[in-house]
């Protein structure tokens, strides 16, 4: 209702009473009435006139009426510890493919390799939850996937070049703009849901304390919508969705990745690998040819691009 309430006072800034909006949408003055007070709440300025009521400003925030067709599957939090946390629970309750749980900040929001994700408000942080019909091993393909989404949404809106740096890290003029966590719990050979957790750094200035990292606002030198950055990737996400857990997503991640041809290190708790980056695995495992020829496949890790060192 308050998404068919919104479109309505939006089309030309249009004023309506009470009485109409009941009688447009089919429903109760009473249920309108308390629908406003609900949107008022939520931050949105709607003015009531002698004519009826006038929308003046709305809050740049994901809620779900502001999704279209996916209201339903959006579950939006002002804060909460982490938005993968609400995820699994919602994936262990029954949740279906494509909910997405996104949150306005995170008071324990996790990094990739246990670090820590600093989730201030400005930036966007949310979990998708997915229930591809692939085996656990193709399942890494469908985040990196995920990732090569960015560099498009982010050329498309806004004009930037943004790349992937292996395994799934988003850079912009090599600094980390967003990341992405995944999670997955698997019934015998079959992934029962994989959740891929983003950040991205929109409004906020992560910069201030992360010197490698930088945010939309920073690059694009304005502020840009939250909500809509939300909408285009979760729309450009769907799109080719059918092709995420296909080996052809890593033709598209080799088109997107600013990682292949570089001098690389990459670090686990185990070992280092140092060398040039020569490809890819079907898998996604980034095939390293070391200084004495031989080559090594890391599978997870963190990369460091050593020629900036
Ligand atoms: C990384 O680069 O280390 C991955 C960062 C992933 C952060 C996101 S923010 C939304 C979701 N909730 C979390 O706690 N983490 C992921």
């Amino acid at each position: 209702m308050k998404q068919a309430i919104l479109k309505l006072l939006r089309e030309d800034n249009q004023i309506f009473s009470g009485e109409a909006l009941s009688a447009r949408l089919g429903t109760t003055r009473v249920s309108i009435w308390k629908h406003i007070q609900g949107l008022k709440k939520a931050g949105y300025e709607i003015e009531a006139t002698a004519k009826g009521y006038c929308l003046k400003e709305s809050p740049d925030i994901p809620f779900p009426w502001e999704c279209g067709l996916r209201e339903k599957w959006v579950h939006y939090y002002d804060s909460v510890p982490s938005t993968m946390d609400v995820a699994r629970e919602k994936a262990r309750q029954g949740a279906p493919g494509m909910s997405v749980v996104v949150a306005g900040s995170q008071t324990g929001g996790r990094g990739r390799l246990k670090r820590v994700w600093r989730s201030d408000e400005g930036g966007l942080y949310f979990t998708l939850i997915l229930r591809p019909d692939v085996t656990p091993q193709a399942s890494g393909r469908i985040v990196l996937y995920a990732a090569t989404i960015w560099p498009k949404v982010l050329k498309s809106l806004f004009g930037i070049e943004a790349g992937v740096k292996w395994p799934n890290d988003i850079l912009i003029n090599e600094k980390k703009v967003a990341g992405l966590l995944a999670e997955m719990e698997t019934d015998f050979d079959q992934v029962s849901h994989l959740n891929i957790g983003i950040g991205i750094n929109v409004n906020n200035d992560p910069f201030t304390r992360e010197p490698g990292a930088t945010s939309i606002k920073n690059e694009f030198r304005r502020c840009v919508s939250i909500k809509d950055l939300l909408i285009a990737y979760l729309d450009a996400f769907e799109a080719d969705f059918k092709i995420a857990g296909s080996v052809s997503v890593i033709y598209e991640w080799k088109k997107q990745t600013v990682t292949l041809g570089r001098q690389v290190k990459v670090v686990t708790p185990r070992s280092v690998t140092i060398g040039i980056a020569e490809d890819v695995d079907d898998h996604g495992g980034l095939i390293i040819r070391k200084p004495d020829g031989s080559r090594q496949t890391a599978v997870y890790g963190d990369c460091f691009h050593n020629d900036l060192e």
